[in-house]
């Protein structure tokens, strides 16, 4: 049975910790349902995946769209969050309800995800008025990456993590149903796993979070450049699909393709 926001809610009462990963396409979307998996994002990582972008920036409301929509039609019984793009939620509340709004009803989104703490605490309440459920994202924010030079590791120092603590804070004040932390110092995303009613969903933020989410690609080895430090590969499909095209490239160069159709 799909799981609704209720169901993700629940961490302090239960400790149920549900594994979350993000998908792109049905095909993967649809492997991520067959193995229980009851939370899909479909990142901006997208950028950087799939479509060949340095940075999540380029990332439009469109692509999301269309990427969301082959997400849900692979894993019809799956929650699925879609991430708001940069620029899409920055410009004005109006604006930013209407691209999360066309994200549900046009992309078939059970959520939306977006960057920033309390700055973006209103922006959060008044979406959740409106019902739409909000996954927030606090510590490194990708988004980010053209203003602070590069993407750093947050919580290192008393003041960071002093700003930390209130963006988990006024985003769960404001009504996020979980929140995503990344590159959060370990032990002090432990702390404010403790300090929230709401899950916290950890990326490369050490283990005591509620619990983790990865990018697909990172898990599974799907990409010709180096992982992230903090990912933890299950498998290596760029290996097998590059030996599989060398393979067939060698078949059809031998003559040898074709004989047993
Ligand atoms: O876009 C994405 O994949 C994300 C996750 C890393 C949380 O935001």
């Amino acid at each position: 049975m799909k799981a609704t926001v209720r169901d993700f809610k629940k961490k302090s009462e239960t400790g149920y910790s549900f594994p979350t990963v993000t998908a792109y396409d049905a095909t993967m979307a649809s492997l991520v349902e067959l193995a229980e998996i009851p939370l899909i994002l479909v990142g901006d990582s997208v950028g950087m995946t799939q479509l060949g972008f340095n940075t999540t920036l380029p990332v439009t409301v469109e692509m999301i769209l269309h990427h969301t929509q082959a997400v849900r039609r692979g894993a019809p019984n799956t929650f699925v969050v879609s991430d708001m793009p940069f620029g899409s939620y920055h410009t004005s509340v109006e604006s930013a309800l209407k691209n999360a709004i066309r994200l549900i009803q046009e992309g078939g989104a059970d959520a939306v995800k977006l960057e920033g703490g309390a700055t973006m605490a209103p922006l959060i309440q008044k979406m959740v008025e409106t019902g739409i459920p909000v996954m927030a994202h606090i510590g490194l924010l990708p988004q980010h990456v053209i203003t602070k030079g590069g993407y750093f590791l947050r919580g290192k120092t008393p003041e960071d993590r002093e700003i930390l603590m209130q963006d988990a804070l006024a985003v769960a004040a404001a009504g996020a149903f979980c929140v995503v932390l990344e590159g959060v110092v370990p032990a002090f995303a432990e702390e404010i796993t403790h300090a929230l009613k709401i899950p916290t969903i950890g990326i490369a933020s050490g283990p005591l979070c509620d619990t983790q989410i990865q990018v697909l690609n990172d898990l599974i080895h799907l990409s010709t450049k180096p992982l992230p430090r903090h990912a933890r590969p299950y498998c290596n499909v760029a290996e097998s699909v590059l030996g599989a095209l060398k393979q067939y490239h060698a078949d059809v160069k031998a003559g040898t393709f074709g004989k047993d159709a």
